[in-house]
């Protein structure tokens, strides 16, 4: 007789962990592995107790749900999630229910949602946050696919959820086709920026201030309470004050080369596809892909010698209040990055025909995912504020901001460079914000470099858009241009 709500498939630690989650909340939920053992043991260890229902077959596991059967895949993105759906699919009926809660890239899942809808089967593609313990305990849900299934198993999934602190899950509808994975991505880039920006004011600390790691650790919580409040300021204050048995840092024994699976790359992908520009996390992904090079470096350091020459690089300043210089390049830095994770939103919103709610996505990442912050309430009072907000640093609250960090932020990328210390992601916002705000950038030149050597045309000022102009840089040129296309 069927009796589970829902079944799971893949039982790694995220999907032990949401099936647990779900018994919590009352749901009868059954599982398959494709490794038999690995149910057992679950069964028998943190699963015992609870109403889970293991099988051995996917036939078995089919035949224990109710109708619609809804099946959740917790299985390694890409063609693991189309080699189990296949299993799937001759033993589904109509109108049942396929989510896919791993992290997929956002184009399978919206082809996903097609090519199951075509056999009458409704497909969710859902980003998840916040790691085991968010699976455990509560994480951001961010799911997207095929509108029709969402009632089906809306309550399921904000049941599981984290919460806000007026009881507002952090799951909801967020749009179709690829939609929910798309947001996953983006939350997953801001996360490397988040990382990042935090990993320079570490370098700053240390290799600049000489700060101790106990003091940096409190730093960083102090930092926790104040306007950077959020989960990865905390967890870098508890990984700051850890020590090993014999009472070293333990951070200080990890090999500086940072591992990425690629969701922040295809962050950096998709911006660059839609013409949108997502600068901090590209230094971000960029600043791990650097650190990987280790022998590299190594060789490196030896030849080319570590920061800046004693003789002329200049010093610096990193003199009196310098740490809460960092902070305020902290904070500015991190504006950037999610002015531009919402600006890459909007963009992909267009392309993609999706309807966007941005301040419900914020509120979606407040509690339960890895980027969970404070600062997330802020951003949903902007698009209150103004629903189609091109730019957070079009707001007042940000510009506000802005302003306030800006001294602090110019003299740490200022110093950063007279010492030889890389701040990528501080430095590429500064830039960014510096661009944004020109009403005047030397594009022109650029335009007429492309004009002199390929005659690819140029807009004039003063002249309406998409009007085009060729000048005969040379006077042999000629009148002929080439199109005038945009990639
Ligand atoms: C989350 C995380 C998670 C991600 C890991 C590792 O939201 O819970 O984003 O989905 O896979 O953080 O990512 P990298 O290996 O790419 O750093």
């Amino acid at each position: 007789m069927p009796s589970a709500d829902i079944g799971l498939i893949g039982l790694a630690v995220m999907g032990q962990n949401l099936v647990l989650n779900m018994d919590d909340h009352g749901y009868t939920v059954a599982v398959f592995n494709r490794t038999t053992a690995r149910t057992t043991e679950f069964l028998s260890g943190p699963a015992s107790g609870t109403k889970v229902i293991g099988t051995r077959s996917v036939e078995e596991f089919v035949a224990k749900l109710r109708p619609p059967r809804k099946v959740m895949l917790m299985v390694k993105a890409g063609r693991a999630v189309d080699a189990v759906i296949e299993q799937l699919v001759p033993l589904l009926d109509e109108g049942d229910i396929v989510i896919d809660g791993g992290n997929s890239h956002f184009e399978d899942s919206a082809r996903r949602t097609s090519e199951l809808g075509e056999l009458g089967l409704l497909f969710i593609g859902t980003g998840i946050s916040g790691g085991e313990e968010g699976a455990r305990h509560g994480p951001s849900i961010m799911p997207g696919g095929e509108p029709a299934a969402w009632p089906e198993v809306q309550g399921i999934l904000q049941a599981i959820a984290a919460k806000v602190a007026d009881g507002t899950p952090c799951c909801d509808w967020v749009g179709a086709g690829g939609a929910g994975h798309y947001t996953k991505m983006v939350h997953n880039g801001i996360e490397y920026g988040d990382m990042q920006v935090i990993a320079e004011a570490y370098h700053l600390m240390s290799g600049g201030l000489g700060m101790t790691h106990p003091e940096m650790a409190s730093v960083f919580r102090r930092w926790g309470e104040g306007l950077l409040d959020s989960y990865l300021i905390d967890i870098t204050a508890d990984i700051l004050g850890h020590v090993d048995e014999q009472g070293e840092p333990t951070v200080c024994s990890i090999l500086d080369a940072a591992g990425q699976k690629g969701t922040g790359k295809w962050t950096v992908i998709s911006s660059l596809h839609l013409g949108y520009p997502m600068t901090l996390v590209a230094e971000a992904v960029y600043a791990r892909v650097v650190s990987a090079l280790v022998d590299q470096r190594l060789e490196a350091a030896g030849v080319l010698g570590q920061g800046a020459p004693t003789d002329g690089g200049g010093a610096g300043r990193f003199g009196d209040g310098f740490v809460d210089d960092i902070h305020d390049a902290l904070y500015a830095s991190k504006i950037v990055s999610y002015a531009q994770g919402f600006m890459l939103l909007e963009a992909a919103a267009t392309e993609y025909g999706w309807d966007l709610d941005y301040g419900r996505i914020a509120q979606l990442w407040r509690e339960g995912c890895i980027i969970r912050a404070a600062f997330l309430d802020d951003i949903t009072a902007a698009f209150e504020r103004r629903a189609d907000l091109p730019s957070l640093l079009l707001d007042r609250f940000f510009t506000d901001a802005l302003r306030k960090a800006e001294p602090g932020w110019r003299r740490v990328v200022a110093a950063a460079v007279g010492r030889g210390i890389p701040v990528p992601a501080y430095s590429s916002a500064l830039a960014f914000y510096d661009a944004y705000r020109s009403e005047r950038l030397p594009a022109n030149l650029v335009q007429a470099q492309r004009d002199y050597f390929g005659a690819h045309t140029y807009e004039r000022v003063g002249r309406p858009r998409g009007e085009f102009f060729h000048t005969d840089w040379t006077g042999t040129g000629g009148s002929a241009t080439s199109g005038s296309y945009q990639a």
